[in-house]
């Protein structure tokens, strides 16, 4: 009989009590929907266990989470019934390859390290397919592995003495530096950066401690300008005196 970690490689993570990634949704997101907000269609890509999704839910949005972890999508449907959100969350088991992507009519797509789980050439078809789908207030929240992460096979990461992930083998295309900006800025794609990062990150949320290099991007369709405030607000307005 064939063991469920056999077909996916991620069912272990997602089957502890403790389940891989936490609740703790992406910090850029989390302050575009405090600051931002909105409603209609999101796309959650390569969801995992979920804590985008639920971010999301919550925030009044219609969140679709696709992923081919059936395990991952069983752990969201759990904890969007036990927030209360679940009516917002509809799951799909698929590989985002085959999915059909609406054009111009979803209010946000969120890619939490999903485009470096894909060769490169398909990220690049999966990313335009993204950018089209986008509506004109839409926004786009991506994540992805870097060169300069433990674990990838080129430097500076492979020279890099900092421990490695225990789902490392699952990232099968690193992104060099500027390369997620750049595809950002292209004409084509659309979009205005509110925000971009590329950094080294410890994370605790599941195995034994480790870090990543990652690239960070948050964006909307471009021409439109919401009341962001930046991650952190770097200048916020004071409270209005009490009348
Ligand atoms: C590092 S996890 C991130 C999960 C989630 N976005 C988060 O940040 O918590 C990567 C996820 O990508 C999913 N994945 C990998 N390749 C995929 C593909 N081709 N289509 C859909 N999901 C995929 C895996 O099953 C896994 O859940």
């Amino acid at each position: 009989m064939t063991s469920p970690s056999s077909t996916d490689p991620f069912y272990e993570a997602y089957d502890r009590d403790d389940v891989a990634y936490g609740m703790t949704a992406s910090a850029m997101l989390s302050a575009y929907l405090n600051q931002v907000g909105g409603e209609g269609d999101v796309y959650d890509l390569a969801a995992g266990a979920g804590r985008d999704t639920i971010a999301l839910a919550k925030s009044g949005f219609r969140v679709t989470a696709i992923d081919i972890s059936q395990r991952g999508l069983d752990r969201i449907a759990e904890r969007s019934a036990t927030d209360g959100c679940h009516e917002n969350v509809n799951v799909i088991c698929s590989d985002v390859r085959d999915v059909d992507f609406p054009t111009g009519t979803l209010a946000g797509v969120v890619a939490t390290t999903m485009l470096d789980h894909i060769p490169s050439a398909d990220a690049a078809v999966v990313w335009d397919r993204i950018c089209q789908s986008l509506r004109s207030d839409g926004f786009l929240y991506a994540e992805v592995h870097t060169t300069e992460d433990p674990g990838c096979d080129q430097p500076p990461g492979c020279d890099s003495s900092r421990p490695v992930s225990e789902t490392a083998s699952a990232v099968v295309n690193y992104f060099r530096p500027n390369q997620l900006a750049q595809w950002a800025v292209r004409p084509e794609s659309g979009l205005r950066i509110l925000q971009y990062a590329e950094r080294i990150e410890w994370d605790y949320t599941h195995g034994p401690e480790h870090a990543h290099g990652k690239a960070v991007l948050l964006a909307v369709r471009d021409g439109h300008h919401p009341d962001w405030l930046g991650q952190p607000p770097a200048f916020p307005r004071r409270p209005r005196p009490q009348a």
